[in-house]
């Protein structure tokens, strides 16, 4: 299309009142504004909270620099229109707490909905607009709420039953293990699939809850639910419809023997097998009210889990994205091999014409052999194999609903003719946990790095943090959960899902203490590695950490106390040295007692903590103790004096120690040089380290001011390195260094690699949590201008709001933005480097005048020079920084 002149004009013109407009709005938004992102334990607008005094969150807008919150006012009411604060009116509460603000209105009752808004005053004592109306729903608060009972044994199962009048309100409380489908009327019931996540049943099950008033009519109306095998390998379901029709009267349908059930479509299901879909066996309508299901047994009914029931508060496994396949290539007569260019985990969805009883045989895998047949070889016991049988009735466009795997390549077998390369779509499909980072760089390969991490990450969320999503084991390995956490805290918004898989880790506590090495337990042992056995604590740190979550440490004291204590029944001369795992998948290998160890000293310096926050005097003092008496028994067993080294002085064995700061300090710099030789002459600035001394090394190094040697590890593209992955086609992070080490132990989609995500965000973009503080209250700002980096960005949001830091540099200026949230200080630590007479501006304003500190400039607190750095501290806001020298 070509636009005439006049047009173009025209458009210059609109763009420029447009762009005024903007300002202007800009001008009138000073002063507090409406506070934003109300949430309710961790979840915007939730249903089904099940926590008697749930937590409020809110972010701070201000139109101004350096602000923050003085007091707030909380109105909390049963109906969405009226706000007058019934239920809870906090007035004014003087506190700079806009996170974790704990409901304290009258007692919440089970199955009813709560509206809430707040406003804030800022430090100056104005008051901010209310925020607008958010939602918080109850679930069913005691086990005597729930009426129906459990039913199940064959996939399909329904009820029809009347309403006299239309429903003004209606939820869905369902609890379907292994997987479930719930439908009303004809329609499936909310985005989710593969729901409810993986819980060890005996402890705990989770419920959904669904807003189900729009779905039901006054008149007859059908609840039907599909049921598959999951986790759990049998199928049976809880549900529970209340209803409150216009009127006010209330009405409940539940589970139980008055069911229908019916053996569905659905002929096989298994999470690692695939799904048998027979489309000639559908029975249109079934799910709709009216359907003649004469001829289907009565359900069954069951004893059901032994476990509490529970509310998922946490996002639902989703089909979060659908991708088009990049290429199809037939590299035998009738075999089609689609190349979806991303390994990924969900399924396709398939677009078939032809013969009823024609039977599509989809088989999944990361990897092809050179003539371009798939390799399954790495899925072990996982057949990954979905048949579809067509019911042969123009075009048939079908998903499996049961099971998922992990791939890149789809082939294609009994296809009727040749399938357009549209025939397949990928579904991506994990926990829809929210994107909240970003991080880009001036050096490609680092950008790839963090491709293939989030890739990686997020395919590996299902309801649990998975080690991995296409072999026979997809389970919740420990190591690999508390390696990547970090990682995962600064790209993802992971506070729900790590509360509820600490409580997943709590449920396989036993008396004694221990814990298990997958959670659920499927593998490995009881007791769990020391090292995959302090996911427990270190999970639990770091969501108080990043999240200033203080009551998951109330909640998992006594836990991770015990799991210590267990820890101690096992010292040998002070140090546990037991160990399966070690620093696992090492090129280097490293006795695995050290690493045990070196999980000791940490988890109980944690604890000491955690007891510390919670005022628990006593025990913050016991376990002090322990740490330091750990310390010294770790020093005199593991280091040689004769080497200056730790054990048999493997990068790992020496990076541990140094990270939590366990070498006398006479003995640093021998320590030190080691490893310094080890990476640097012996490797060529390469790690030679497994999952546990890779998490560590980066920030060590940096911390140590060899942020330049991190980054030429990092930036490493012949073997073993993240960018030798990248240079073989990664499109997720791989299990080992290596691309090839039998088909046994060779996952191409592992995200326990990924824990240099974190350092990526602290080291080159420079966004840390201040020492000492915790959810982002004080922000440390630090980039490592290193190497040839000539530029960086990352942002993350945080409980507080974004933050976010990009700089960019030449020889003559350093420039950086931060956004630091309403609420929240920042330290700016920005290198002088070579520049001579600095002048620091921010925006247009100088600050630094090439001597001192000039006042002045909204925000800004103060600059001081040390150690060849400035340091700027400001408020919150915006800041455009330029260093300019001669
Ligand atoms: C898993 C790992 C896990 C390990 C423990 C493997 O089979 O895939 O990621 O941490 O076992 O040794």
């Amino acid at each position: 299309m070509r636009l005439s002149p006049s047009v173009v004009i025209l458009l210059l013109t609109v763009c420029t009142f447009l762009a005024f407009a903007v300002l202007s709005h800009a001008e009138e938004t000073k002063g507090p504004q409406p506070p934003t992102g109300l949430r309710c334990e961790y979840l915007i607008n939730p249903l089904g909270v099940d926590t008697p005094k749930p937590r409020l969150s809110w972010m701070l807008e201000h139109g101004e620099r350096g602000q923050a919150q003085s007091a707030y006012e909380i109105l909390v009411s049963a109906g969405s229109g009226t706000e007058r604060g019934e239920i809870w009116a906090s007035g004014k509460v003087d506190s700079a707490e806009s996170v974790h603000v704990v409901y304290a209105g009258t007692a919440l009752q089970s199955g009813r909905s709560y509206y809430w808004k707040v406003r804030y005053w800022d430090k100056d004592g104005r008051p901010s607009p209310f925020s607008q109306v958010a939602l918080f729903d109850t679930g069913l608060l005691s086990r005597a709420d729930w009426k129906g009972r459990w039913i199940g044994g064959k996939s399909q199962l329904r009820k029809d039953f009347e309403l006299r009048k239309k429903p003004a309100r209606a939820r869905a409380y369902v609890c379907g293990l292994g997987y479930s489908e719930f439908r009303l009327n004809g329609h499936k019931i909310g985005r989710s699939v593969l729901d409810p996540a993986w819980t060890t049943y005996d402890k705990r099950a989770l419920y959904v809850t669904y807003d189900v008033t729009r779905y039901l009519q006054p008149g007859r109306n059908a609840a039907a639910v599909m049921l598959g095998q999951g986790w759990l390998k049998a199928k049976v379901l809880l549900v529970q419809i209340d209803i409150e029709l216009e009127g006010g009267e209330r009405f409940e349908v539940v589970s139980d023997g008055s069911w229908k059930a019916t053996d569905g479509p659905i002929v096989a299901d298994s999470i690692y097998n695939g799904e048998t879909y027979d489309a000639r066996l559908e029975t249109p309508g079934w799910d709709s009210p009216g359907y003649d299901d004469s001829s289907w047994s009565a359900a069954e009914t069951f004893p059901g889990p032994k476990g509490v029931l529970s509310a998922q508060m946490m996002p639902p496994i989703q089909v979060v994205d659908t991708l088009v396949p990049l290429k199809m290539a037939s590299p035998k007569p009738g075999v089609y091999v689609y190349d979806m260019g991303q390994n990924f985990s969900g399924w396709v969805e398939l677009r078939v014409r032809g013969r009823r009883g024609t039977a599509v045989k989809l088989r999944f895998a990361e990897m092809i052999y050179d003539d371009g047949m798939i390799n399954q070889e790495n899925l072990r016991g996982a057949r990954a194999e979905d048949v579809y049988i067509l019911k042969g009735e123009g075009e048939e466009v079908w998903e499996p609903r049961f099971t998922y795997h992990g791939f890149r390549y789809v082939e294609l077998d009994g296809y009727p003719g040749v399938p357009a390369l549209n025939a397949v779509r990928g579904r991506v499909v994990h926990t829809a946990v929210e994107p909240v980072g970003s991080f880009a760089c001036s050096k490609p390969v680092l950008n790839s790095l963090q491709r293939i991490i989030i890739w990686g990450q997020k395919t590996n969320l299902h309801g649990i943090p998975t080690d991995c999503c296409q072999r026979d084991e997809r389970m919740g390995w420990m190591g690999d959960a508390q390696g990547t956490a970090e990682e995962a805290i600064y790209n993802f918004d992971m506070a729900a899902f790590y509360t509820n898989f600490l409580r997943d880790i709590r449920d396989v506590q036993d008396e004694k203490g221990t814990i298990t090495d997958t959670v659920p337990h499927v593998w490995g042992s009881r007791p769990a590695d020391p090292a995959w056995g302090t996911a427990y604590p270190l999970l639990c740190w770091y969501v108080y950490q990043y999240y200033g979550d203080r009551r998951i440490l109330e909640e998992h004291y006594e836990g991770v106390r015990k799991y210590v204590e267990y820890l101690r029944t096992r010292a040998e001369e002070g140090l546990v040295k037991y160990s399966y795992y070690g620093d696992w998948v090492a090129v280097d290998k490293t006795p695995g007692s050290i690493v045990s160890s070196f999980y000791y000293y940490y988890d109980a310096k944690v604890l000491a903590e955690m007891a510390r926050i919670l005022g628990k005097e006593a025990d913050a003092k016991a376990y002090g103790d322990l740490a330091a008496a750990v310390k010294t028994a770790f020093h005199r067993e593991y280091f040689d004096p004769k080497t200056r080294s730790y054990a048999n002085g493997t990068q790992t064995a020496n990076a541990l120690p140094l990270f939590l700061d366990m070498v006398p300090e006479g003995e640093r710099g021998g320590v030190w040089g080691n490893l310094f030789d080890n990476i640097v002459y012996k490797n060529d600035s390469h790690l030679t380290t497994g999952i546990i001394g890779t998490k560590y090394i980066m920030e060590l190094l940096t911390n140590a001011g060899a942020s330049d040697l991190a980054y030429d590890i990092a930036v490493q593209t012949t073997y073993p390195s993240w960018g030798y992955m990248i240079e073989n086609g990664a499109t997720t992070l791989w299990e080992l260094w290596q691309l090839r080490q039998g088909p046994s132990m060779n996952s191409h989609n592992h995200p326990m690699f990924g824990s240099v995500g974190s350092w990526l965000y602290k080291t080159l973009a420079g966004i840390n949590l201040a020492p000492g503080s915790v959810g982002f209250e004080k922000i440390r700002i630090a980039p490592q201008m290193v190497r040839d980096l000539r530029f960086a960005a990352g942002t993350t949001r945080t409980v507080r709001g974004e933050v976010s830091s990009s700089w960019s540099r030449d020889e003559r200026c350093v420039r950086l933005e931060a956004v630091i949230p309403v609420g929240s200080e920042a330290e700016i630590v920005i290198p002088q480097f070579n520049l001579e007479n600095v002048m620091i501006r921010e925006g247009d304003q100088v600050i630094w005048d090439g001597k001192a500190y000039r006042a002045g400039v909204a925000g800004v607190q103060s600059v001081d020079k040390a150690q060849g750095n400035f340091i700027i501290k400001v408020g919150s806001g915006r800041y455009d920084l330029r260093l300019n020298g001669d």
